[in-house]
C-alpha cells in the first residue's frame, strides 16, 4: 500500500495504493441483507480460470488473490454494512482496468455471503465478454438501454464463477457519455443494487484520460479506483488526472504490472 502520489515505485504486481478519503455510505437506509440465490449452471475449472486471467481461492500464485483480496478489504471497511458501486477505469488506455475491474468483482464473489455483478461499461472497447468466454445472445447494456422491454434477466450473464455474473456491453458505440447520463442508465444501476442487498456491482470503464465518459460515469457510484500499468503514467499526471474525481469517492490507485 501506498499514495498515488508513489506511482514511481516499484509494484508488487498489483499493488493497491488507497490514500484518498471516500463517502461513508453506510447512511443510506438499508434493507436487511439476503443472499441472492443464483443458481451457476457451470463451474470453470481452474484451468480455465487461469486462461481468463482470473484468480481463485486455490491459486498457487497467491500473490494476485491476495492484493485483490486487499483492495476488497479496503473498499468493505469504507463501505460499512451495506453493498455498493464501484468504477475501475484506467488512466491511459491498456493499463489493465478491465483486468483489475473483473478480479475485483472475483474477489467479492469469493465470500458466499455476497454476489458480485461486473458492467462492462467501455462501449467503445468492450472486452469483458471475450475475456470471460461469455456469449450475450441477447446483447447487453447498450441494447438494454435502448429497449427497456428487453428485460433487465436477459442481459444477466453467467460467467461460470460461482456469484459472479456480467452484463456485456452490447453493442458497440464511440460515445458513451449521453448514455451514461441518462435516466435509465440511473434506474438500471440503483434498481441492480437494491434488488439484492448482497450484491456489489463493479463497473468497467473506459480510460480516462481523452474521454469525459469516466468521469461521467463515476457520477452513478459510490467508490472510484483507477488503474495505472507501471511506467505508463507520470506521477505528476496521475495526480491530475485523479484530480478530476470527487475526492469523497476516489478509494485508491492500482498499480498494475503489465506482463
Ligand atoms: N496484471 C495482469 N496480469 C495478467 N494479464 C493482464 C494484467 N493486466 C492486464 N492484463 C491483460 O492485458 C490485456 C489488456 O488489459 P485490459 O483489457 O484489462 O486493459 P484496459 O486498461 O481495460 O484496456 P482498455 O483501454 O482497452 O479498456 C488484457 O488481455 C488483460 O487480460
Ligand atoms: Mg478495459
Amino acid at each position: 500500500m501506498s499514495n498515488p502520489q508513489d506511482a514511481s515505485q516499484p509494484p508488487d504486481h498489483v499493488g493497491a495504493a488507497f490514500g484518498a478519503a471516500a463517502g461513508d455510505i453506510a447512511r443510506r437506509a438499508s434493507t436487511s441483507r439476503s443472499i441472492a440465490r443464483i443458481v451457476e449452471p457451470y463451474a470453470l475449472t481452474r484451468r480455465a480460470l487461469e486462461d481468463r486471467r482470473m484468480i481463485h481461492p486455490e491459486e498457487s500464485a497467491r500473490k494476485h488473490a491476495d492484493a485483490f483480496r486487499e483492495i476488497r478489504t479496503s473498499l468493505l471497511a469504507r463501505g460499512g454494512d451495506h453493498n455498493f458501486i464501484v468504477m475501475v477505469a484506467p488512466i491511459s488506455p491498456r493499463s489493465g482496468g478491465s483486468f483489475v475491474a473483473r478480479n475485483l468483482a472475483a474477489a467479492f464473489a469469493f465470500d458466499e455471503a455476497k454476489t458480485a455483478l461486473l458492467i462492462d461499461c467501455n462501449l467503445r472497447n468492450p472486452s469483458q465478454h471475450k475475456e470471460l468466454d461469455v456469449e450475450a445472445p441477447d446483447g447487453g447494456l447498450i441494447d438494454y438501454l435502448e429497449h427497456p422491454s428487453l428485460g433487465v434477466e436477459k442481459i444477466l450473464c453467467h460467467t461460470g464463477i460461482p456469484r459472479l455474473r456480467l452484463i456485456p456491453s452490447g453493442h458497440k458505440r464511440e460515445m458513451g457519455g449521453e448514455y451514461f447520463s441518462s435516466f435509465r442508465m440511473r434506474a438500471l444501476i440503483d434498481s441492480l443494487r437494491s434488488r439484492y442487498p448482497d450484491r456489489y456491482l463493479f463497473l468497467d470503464g473506459p480510460a480516462v484520460k481523452g474521454s469525459p465518459d469516466a468521469r461521467i460515469l463515476s457520477d452513478l457510484v459510490d467508490f472510484v479506483v483507477l488503474v495505472t500499468g507501471s511506467g505508463r503514467d507520470t506521477p505528476s499526471a496521475i495526480n491530475k488526472h485523479v484530480a478530476g474525481f470527487d475526492p469523497a469517492k476516489l478509494a485508491g490507485v492500482v498499480i498494475n504490472e503489465i506482463p
